[in-house]
């Protein structure tokens, strides 16, 4: 440990931190733009000087190691005059158009400019023009004029994503940001550079113009999109702000999913097919019960559900690597000494997905399999089992395998079937259940509810209940 005094409080710092870090764990805040914790130290954006005791001039505090004994100030009036004119400087050419920025509201620049920009510009020049609205990949708009070149998105591609696609071209104030061009951006953590800009320079195509961030609040929830369990944010439209004049569909709409920083398991950063993760739990859903095709009430394909259990004599259970660890213990204590159960992975991945690499996606597209198989053994589903009933629990499966048994299906999204289910009946998705996942390392991750469940939707748990007792 090395003692230090930042504004006169002593701090303790690792061996090896810089001043900025070691500010930040106790609380201080120094501003910063390109530093990220993540990342290389680039010192380009020079937001974050300090005055150091004995040392004639600023330094940038991101790139200045702590030293037994140094005496830092963050708040003496040559440093406030430098934060000033770094960000006349920043926002020389900046467009300051934060009344149509998706940023606005999560930006640094707003921030920092409320704290230390002066408020008129000292140039007399006009602004400096540069393209917007640029195509960086199918998925991401790149603002050159918002761009304040902190290069935290081209050394993610360098150091975390490895894709190596973007790059700093050109010097002065022609300076920009470009992908590569021999070939498309295709990265798959694509989506992180959005994030991770602290500006409004990259934007989501998905999320342009949706909202403003401050209508919208973070629930805690975890990707289903593979085995790693990632920890997200699903950003709903806060409560407070739900207007009549907006209608079901808006008021009840997830507008994003970002990372949530999980050092146990995924670090600050997820997949784009975790950015995507409202997409794929907004397909068409199961609303209604059904007996043999046709509509029913809850209790009636309940008490149908009971008799073909009480009458089957080989009944089988194939359980969803979807189903929550909680779930899972529902059906144990009830059903699941009643019938031979059976394991499956319910996706697979999609022709053209990335089907494994060493940063975070994994082979099994499902999250729980982990815990299907600590509860209940690792039993693939095999065709000719021969027995005359099967309660199927998730989604994407086909009868044609189970012949003439009869079929019990838990389901939350519609799905093309040859014949139907003897009983149908719709239960939520992780979006509408809070509970928990165990990943492929065995590490168990939790999830919020983010919606009540539509009305005729039941809890898979509660179905399990009612059929057991
Ligand atoms: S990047 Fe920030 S400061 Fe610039 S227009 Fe957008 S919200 Fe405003
Ligand atoms: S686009 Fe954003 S993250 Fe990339 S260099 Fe510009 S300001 Fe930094
Ligand atoms: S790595 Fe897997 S769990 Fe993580 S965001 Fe991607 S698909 Fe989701
Ligand atoms: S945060 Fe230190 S120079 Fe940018």
């Amino acid at each position: 440990m090395i003692e230090l005094k930042i504004d006169n409080r002593t701090v303790e710092a690792n061996e090896g931190e810089t001043v900025l870090q070691a500010a930040l764990r106790h609380g201080i805040e120094i501003p910063h733009f390109c530093y990220h914790p993540c990342l290389s130290i680039a010192g380009n954006c020079r937001i974050c000087l300090v005055k150091v005791t004995g040392r004639p001039k600023l330094m940038p505090s991101c790139n200045l190691a702590v030293t037994p004994g140094m005496e830092i100030e963050t708040d003496s009036d040559d440093v406030i005059a430098a934060r000033q004119a770094v960000m006349q400087f920043i926002t020389l050419n900046h467009p300051g158009e934060c009344g149509i920025c998706d940023k606005a509201g999560e930006c640094r620049l707003q921030d920092y400019h409320v704290r230390y920009g002066e408020p008129e510009s000292i140039s007399l020049e006009p602004k400096n023009k540069k393209p917007k609205f640029y195509d960086i990949s199918p998925r991401i708009l790149l603002d050159s004029e918002r761009c304040i070149l902190c290069s935290r998105c081209v050394r993610f591609t360098k150091e975390v994503s490895g894709s190596h696609q973007l790059g700093i071209v050109e010097r002065g104030n022609h300076s920009r940001l470009e992908r590569l061009e021999s070939q498309p951006m295709d990265d798959p953590y694509s989506d992180n550079i959005i994030g991770l800009c602290p500006v409004g320079a990259l934007l989501s195509r998905d999320f342009l113009y949706q909202s403003r961030v401050w209508y919208l609040e973070p629930i805690r929830s975890v990707c289903t999109g593979c085995s790693r369990c990632c920890s997200v944010k699903v950003w709903r439209r806060n409560r407070h702000w739900h207007l009549r004049s907006l209608g079901e569909e808006m008021n009840r709409k997830v507008y994003r999913v970002t990372p949530q920083e999980n050092r146990e398991i995924n670090g600050p950063w997820i997949c784009n097919k975790g950015f995507d993760l409202h997409k794929f739990m907004g397909r068409k859903r199961l609303l209604q019960p059904m007996i043999g095709g046709s509509v029913a009430t809850v209790d009636e394909a309940l008490s149908e559900a009971k008799k073909l259990l009480a009458a089957a004599k080989s009944p089988a259970a194939l359980v969803s690597a979807h189903a929550s660890n909680e779930e899972l213990a529902a059906f144990k204590e009830t059903l699941g000494s009643r019938m031979t159960v059976y394991s499956r992975e319910d996706y697979k991945a999609e022709e053209g997905e990335v089907v494994e690499d060493n940063i975070l996606i994994r082979e099994n597209k499902n999250p729980n399999s982990h815990g299907v198989h600590a509860m209940f053994g690792d039993l693939p589903w095999s065709v000719d089992s021969g027995h005359d009933l099967v309660l199927v629990w998730g989604d994407n499966v086909d009868y044609t395998p189970m012949g003439n048994a009869k079929v019990i299906h838990l389901a939350s999204f519609e799905m093309p079937q040859e014949r139907h289910a003897d009983v149908l009946i719709p239960i939520s998705t992780t979006f509408e259940r809070s509970g928990s996942f165990t990943n492929f390392e065995g590490k168990v991750n939790r999830f919020t509810k983010v919606f009540d469940k539509p009305g005729l939707v039941q809890q898979a748990g509660d179905v399990f209940g009612r059929l057991g007792a």
